[in-house]
């Protein structure tokens, strides 16, 4: 169904704006005119096409959460409060961010990731790990407001994350690179 969807947005954008949704957009027809004239979600594709606000954001994702797990650790091995600080805030900002990362994949999908497993797999992962990072956020919220130190399943928990991150990356940048 979602595949369908896909499709069926990417040709509601052409349609409106005579724009192909495309690995190279065609950014050099962008006019104000036919975004105003197209609705707000064609219009919200053919933004983060133009400006690639996905691989823009994911850097934000890849590099903060990761930061945040080793800082947590570190904290808890040199019982330093800096660090701790350090692996609250950058949680806090990817959690904040990482909602857009995956709205901003849904906008980005072009016709050419359709039937890809890899790309299915990734559409899929980036979306669950949303709810997976949010589910990391409160606990770490809730071990914050206590101001406790992170337990090790939590560590257990976050490096997990890291991991589904990795793959989750390393399917966007195959997708994206292999072809060169
Ligand atoms: C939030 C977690 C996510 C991460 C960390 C992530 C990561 C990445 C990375 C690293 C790339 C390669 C970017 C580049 O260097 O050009 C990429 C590409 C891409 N991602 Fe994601 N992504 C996430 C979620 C999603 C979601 C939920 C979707 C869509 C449903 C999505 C759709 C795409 C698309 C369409 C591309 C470009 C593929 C192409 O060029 O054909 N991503 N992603």
């Amino acid at each position: 169904m979602w595949k369908g969807l896909n499709g069926c947005l990417c040709g509601v954008t052409a349609m409106f704006t005579g724009i192909e949704t495309k690995n190279q957009p065609q950014t050099d027809m962008m006019t104000i005119e036919p975004i105003i004239g197209a609705g707000t979600l064609p219009a919200l594709q053919q933004f983060v096409t133009a400006t690639k606000l996905h691989p823009i954001l994911v850097n934000f994702t890849a590099a903060l959460v990761p930061v945040s797990i080793a800082s947590d650790l570190a904290g808890r091995l040199r019982k330093d409060e800096s660090l701790r600080h350090t692996a609250w805030w950058t949680l806090l900002v990817a959690m904040a961010l990482t909602p857009f990362t995956a709205l901003a994949g849904w906008l980005f999908w072009m016709h050419d990731d359709n039937g890809v497993l890899g790309m299915a797999i990734h559409k899929w992962l980036g979306t669950g790990l949303v709810g997976l990072l949010l589910g990391l956020f409160l606990w770490r919220l809730n071990l914050h407001r206590q101001r406790r130190t992170v337990t090790a399943p939590y560590l257990v928990a976050g490096g997990f994350l890291v991991v589904v991150l990795v793959v989750q990356g390393y399917l966007g940048g195959h997708q994206v690179f292999s072809g060169m």
